[in-house]
């Protein structure tokens, strides 16, 4: 969602703000500000509507300078994205804050604040905050004591890093169900919301657990538990590195992250099979103890993450004959769901930070589930350290607000969790091996695939005028198809839905024309017959066909249908996953056309920590 850097060390800070806020960007961008203490002790702060580079070339107009202060990139939540509400936020002219997440009680709070005489300028809870904190230090002018009696009075999910001018010595930073993270410097220390702002400057970080407040100065780490003790929150060194945040020879994110995939999937099966045998152990130490008793799956998720637990559920009910059901984490939240006995808990996140997958975890503890598993890309994240199990993917870290490499891992990661599942009952040691074959082959058919590169950006011409389009799948490749369709909305702003292809006649079929672009994703399987059946549908009422299709699936292209042959036949096990690229090509050439900002997308974020 929205990013925050703080830094305090012996030379200017500006620079380490403004790096970290670039490398957080892709998070939130509605406006972005920053606030230092300068040489005469004074509070400095600047915001800006729209992207880092508004705020750089404000700071290229004014100077700014100083050895202590914050930073932050902004996704609106309580108020629209002007300057007034953009972060810091501050109270009076000594302080300054900055703020993820959002404050449910504030409009109690600022109540009592209006009948003290406080005053407001903006439409956010993180003002009301700022004063909060000015209030409780006219009590103690204790800077830390005053941050501490304000998180207590909090209702809702915060990350705070606070600065005022009275106390040019140090930070103070706080964490509730958002990510904070310290960084540890050399005679300087650093906080974020996300390591990747602090890798030009450090490899070493402290996690804060919820509840924390850390006392941050150029020389020392305080970290004080909710109690008021010092929980033992251990340095850890990150792997990742720093060029992992550069496009390198690619125009965008997006299609670096496209083409990063056949690795990416490689090193989410590297290490977890062995001789045509998968290693259970790759999910924990209790793997066995808990598969072994599994009886049922229930997976939840959001966004393309839900995808992704939508093909699986294909693959659990087929290859280990047990029920599975997938859920939309913000629904699972609120509805009373039964659970059956022994029924194996799965969350499936890219950030691992997605406050309602988080707090669907959170629920699902007082359920009685066997166990918590989730699939995450971010060993760092509040999901991998809440769950029993867990199966990392190695996508590397994904910048692009669209999901591409870290949605072709998921499904990768929970082929593998099928695989375990199936072991202890419906599926043989010689499948076992058939299918672990099928997977090391992803990375070369991925390759191959990317080849047709060139042909879909030509085709991707034929896309970019368009208001509509629909998406078809059949089967396991239906979730393809919905993915497909939110890679076309969430970049190309281009309304797009998907619909199972059987389904269309019920409804959808009302809406297609010649003016309907109609994809769909055709692997030789068991239903293409059917799938065939249903693109007649949409050729009799004129829509136009655009076909991903299996060599020896027997579509040929002709006015109204465009087929475009996949290098290879591709099993059942790799159809979702070799049939996801196109889709995420063609969106991406659409985009490039349409000129739309292809890694910020407008009014999205990459990772998503409100409710
Ligand atoms: C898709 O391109 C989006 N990035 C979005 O749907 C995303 O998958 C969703 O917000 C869930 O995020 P997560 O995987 O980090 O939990």
């Amino acid at each position: 969602m929205c990013g925050i850097v703080g830094a305090i060390a012996e030379r200017d800070v500006v620079p380490i703000l403004m790096e970290g806020l670039r490398r957080l960007e892709y998070r939130g961008y509605d406006s972005a500000g920053i606030a230092v203490v300068d040489a005469n002790q004074k509070m400095i702060r600047l915001r800006r509507v729209g992207k880092v580079k508004a705020l750089q070339d404000g700071l290229d107009e004014n100077p700014v300078v100083g050895v202590i202060g914050i930073s932050h990139t902004r996704w609106a939540t309580h108020g629209e994205p002007n300057e007034v509400n953009a972060h810091p936020q501050s109270s009076g002219d000594h302080l300054s804050i900055v703020h993820n997440g959002i404050i449910e009680n504030y409009l109690s709070l600022k109540q009592e604040l209006l009948d003290a005489g406080y005053e407001f300028e903006s439409e956010t809870d993180t003002e009301v905050v700022a004063h909060r904190i000015d209030f409780h230090l006219q009590k103690n002018n204790d800077l830390l004591a005053a941050v501490r009696a304000t998180v207590a009075e909090l209702v809702g999910a915060y990350a705070l890093v606070i600065v005022s001018s009275k106390f040019p010595d140090r930070l103070i930073a706080a964490r509730c169900g958002t990510p904070v993270v310290l960084g540890l410097g050399e005679g300087e220390n650093y906080v974020a919301s996300d390591v990747a702002a602090l890798l030009p400057v450090t490899r070493r970080f402290i996690f804060l657990e919820d509840g924390d407040v850390a006392d941050i100065t150029v020389a020392s780490m305080k970290v004080l538990d909710s109690e008021g003790n010092n929980p033992d929150r251990p340095v850890r060194k990150s792997q990742l590195s720093e060029n992992a945040m550069d496009k390198g020879q690619y125009s965008h994110f997006m299609l670096k992250e496209i083409h990063e995939q056949p690795e990416a999937v490689a090193n989410t099966l590297a290490e977890r099979v062995a001789g045509g045998h998968l290693l259970e152990q790759a999910f924990g130490h209790k793997a066995h103890e808990v598969f072994s008793k599994t009886r049922a799956v229930h997976i939840i998720a959001c966004g393309t993450s839900y995808h992704a637990g939508l093909v699986a559920r294909y693959q659990i009910e087929q290859i280990c004959r047990l029920p599975c059901s997938v859920d939309i984490a913000s629904e699972y939240r609120y509805r009373n769901a039964v659970v059956a006995d022994n029924t194996l808990y799965v969350t499936i996140s890219q950030s691992g930070e997605t406050l309602d997958t988080l707090e669907a975890l959170r629920a699902a503890k007082k359920k009685g589930y066997l166990a918590h598993l989730a699939i995450c890309n971010v060993p760092e994240s509040s999901l991998i350290r809440e769950s029993d199990l867990v199966l990392m993917t190695r996508a590397g870290p994904e910048i692009g607000v669209a999901s591409t490499k870290a949605f072709t891992t998921q499904l990768t990661a929970l082929a593998l969790l099928a695989i375990a599942l199936g072991r202890g009952g419906a599926l043989d040691a010689d499948t076992e091996q058939k299918l672990i074959g099928q997977l090391m082959q992803l990375p070369d058919l991925l390759k191959q695939t990317l080849k047709l590169d060139e042909e879909i950006k030509e085709l991707a011409k034929r896309f970019a005028d368009k208001l509509h389009a629909l998406f078809l799948g059949r089967g396991i490749q239906h979730p393809i198809a919905m993915e497909g369709a939110l890679k076309l909305k969430e970049i190309s702003y281009i309304h797009a839905e998907a619909y199972p292809a059987g389904e269309l006649k019920h409804g959808p079929l009302a809406l297609v024309d010649d003016d309907m672009p109609v994809v769909t994703v055709a692997p030789n399987n068991e239903l293409l017959e059917k799938l065939k059946s249903n693109l007649q549908e949409v050729r009799a009422r004129g829509g136009e066909l655009f076909v991903f299709a299996d060599p020896d699936a027997g579509f040929k292209s002709e006015p109204g249908v465009t087929v475009l042959t996949m290098p290879a036949h591709v099993e059942e096990m790799q159809a979702p996953i070799v049939y996801t690229l196109p889709l995420q090509l063609l969106s991406y050439y659409a985009d490039v056309i349409k000129g739309t900002d292809i890694d910020k997308p407008r009014n999205l974020a990459k990772s998503v920590t409100v409710e």
